[in-house]
């Protein structure tokens, strides 16, 4: 299993390029099952998760190509859809490894009439359950049932209907959406995710003939269309990685450009920043951050967005761990996202948790150390940990960054960083 090593100490400086979004592009390439025809989708991350939406839908019958070469052509995928070729089933094996497979359940069901896709389980950060998922697709009309850890879902032609969700679920927001825009009829969903990757999708949906307007917002409705055709597309720049560099800015006292990057979309990321002591201005498509000497400490409360992502909360944990005075972090997304933090202790930081409260004291010096990741903001929250720690720090189960990261140890060795990876 490959490890990261980081020797600490060294100021990041320079530009670094941001990769297309994980979370948008996962339910991008699940869309293509509601057209026939070649998708052509660009700026596409090379990470595990895109690699394992790309197998579901090529377990599914469609074809999957691309994402090599060079410059443009290694960042472009096909997805090819016959309709008649598709078997409308996600087995337990690929389901197991991504939640977020779970995604084909509303296209399949919008488009062939049946779905069995493996019921996700709980994963490190928390139960995740998918009832508002399977609620969504009720109000449609779908008739679902749990058989031997499969959801099992069956309809002639969905019919839009108002749904409210329990609770804001991103991809909940994203499945419903997805079948909804082949339903008879309007759909409206209440109390739905705002995300920038929900308001991405339907964007995208629209382009591919949908009629979809109030993405972005919590009340989404959607006209349904009879048929949706293929497009090309772009997908957008990744917020959580672009966040994730900027704290890496900010810990090393750095000076970093980061771009491509959508200032509007880190607004509570960089609000809490320069609450820290950082210097952050919109340039050249991006944004750049000049970090403090010291860090100042700031609280932090996860919530929807636009609220402070829980994506961003162990890397911003780091930041407050150096900083001058105590900060208090909540989590209240999911119920078991503080993982790090033993991780964290054990370089020297001063974090104690209640549930779902950390409270962070800032020390002067972390050291590196012999640690392990347990989910992938966790995996990348401990380099950055490295990144300031005196010492070597090296990170084992880096098999979770690459989930969600495009050669993270490269974009920081291209800005300084002394960090390796070492295979096996
Ligand atoms: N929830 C329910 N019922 C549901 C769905 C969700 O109770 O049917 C709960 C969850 O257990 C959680 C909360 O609602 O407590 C929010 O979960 P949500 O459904 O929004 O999360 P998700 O859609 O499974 C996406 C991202 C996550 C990100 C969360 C929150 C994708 C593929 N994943 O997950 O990304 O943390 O939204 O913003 O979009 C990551 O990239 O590291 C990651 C975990």
């Amino acid at each position: 299993m490959d490890r990261i090593i980081v020797t600490g100490g060294k100021r990041l400086t320079g530009k670094v390029e941001v990769s297309g979004a994980k979370n948008a592009a996962l339910p991008i390439l699940a869309s293509s099952l509601l057209a026939d025809g070649e998708h052509t989708y660009r700026n596409v991350p090379h990470l595990a998760d895109v690699s394992t939406m790309l197998k579901v839908l090529r377990t599914m019958g469609c074809d999957a190509a691309g994402l090599e070469g060079t410059g443009q052509a290694a960042r472009t995928c096909t997805v090819g859809v016959a309709g008649g070729k598709v078997v409308p089933e996600a087995p337990y094996d690929l389901v197991r490894t991504m939640r977020a497979s779970v995604l084909v359940l509303g296209p399949l069901v919008a488009r062939y009439g049946r779905a069995r896709v493996s019921m996700p389980g709980g994963c490190a950060i928390g139960a995740r359950p998918i009832d508002q998922h399977l609620k969504g697709l009720k109000a449609l009309g779908a008739e679902i049932h749990l058989t031997e850890g499969y959801v099992e879902a069956r309809a002639k032609r969905l019919r839009g209907a108002t749904v409210v969700f329990d609770k804001i679920t991103v991809t909940g927001t994203e499945n419903v959406m997805m079948a909804a825009a082949l339903a008879r009829g309007r759909t409206v969903l209440e109390n739905a995710a705002r995300e920038p990757e929900v308001e991405e999708l339907a964007r995208l949906l629209n382009k591919m003939g949908a009629r979809i307007s109030g993405a972005g917002t919590n009340l989404i409705t959607i006209e349904g269309v009879e048929g949706l055709q293929p497009v090309d597309h772009a997908i957008l720049p990744d917020r959580i990685e672009a966040g994730t560099l900027l704290v890496a800015s900010a810990i090393t006292s750095g000076d970093v450009l980061v771009a491509p990057a959508v200032p509007e979309h880190l607004d509570a990321v960089i609000q809490k920043l320069r609450e820290a002591g950082c210097v952050i201005a919109a340039e050249g498509g991006g944004l750049r951050c000049k970090g403090p000497k010291v860090p100042r400490a700031t609280n932090i409360t996860t919530t929807e967005h636009p609220g402070f992502p829980t994506d961003m909360q162990a890397q911003l944990m780091v930041l407050m761990a150096v900083a001058e005075g105590t900060s208090v972090i909540r989590e209240h997304i999911f119920e078991n996202r503080f993982m790090h933090v033993a991780e964290l202790d054990r370089m020297g930081a001063d974090i104690t948790v209640d549930g779902h409260t950390a409270v962070v004291r800032g020390v002067k010096r972390l050291s590196g150390a012999q640690v392990m990741a347990s989910d992938l903001r966790a995996s990348a929250a401990l380099i950055l940990a490295g990144l300031r720690a005196e010492g070597r720090t090296e990170v084992s189960r880096v098999y979770h960054l690459d989930r969600g990261y495009e050669r993270l140890e490269r974009k920081l060795r291209g800005l300084g960083a002394e960090i390796r990876r070492a295979r096996g």
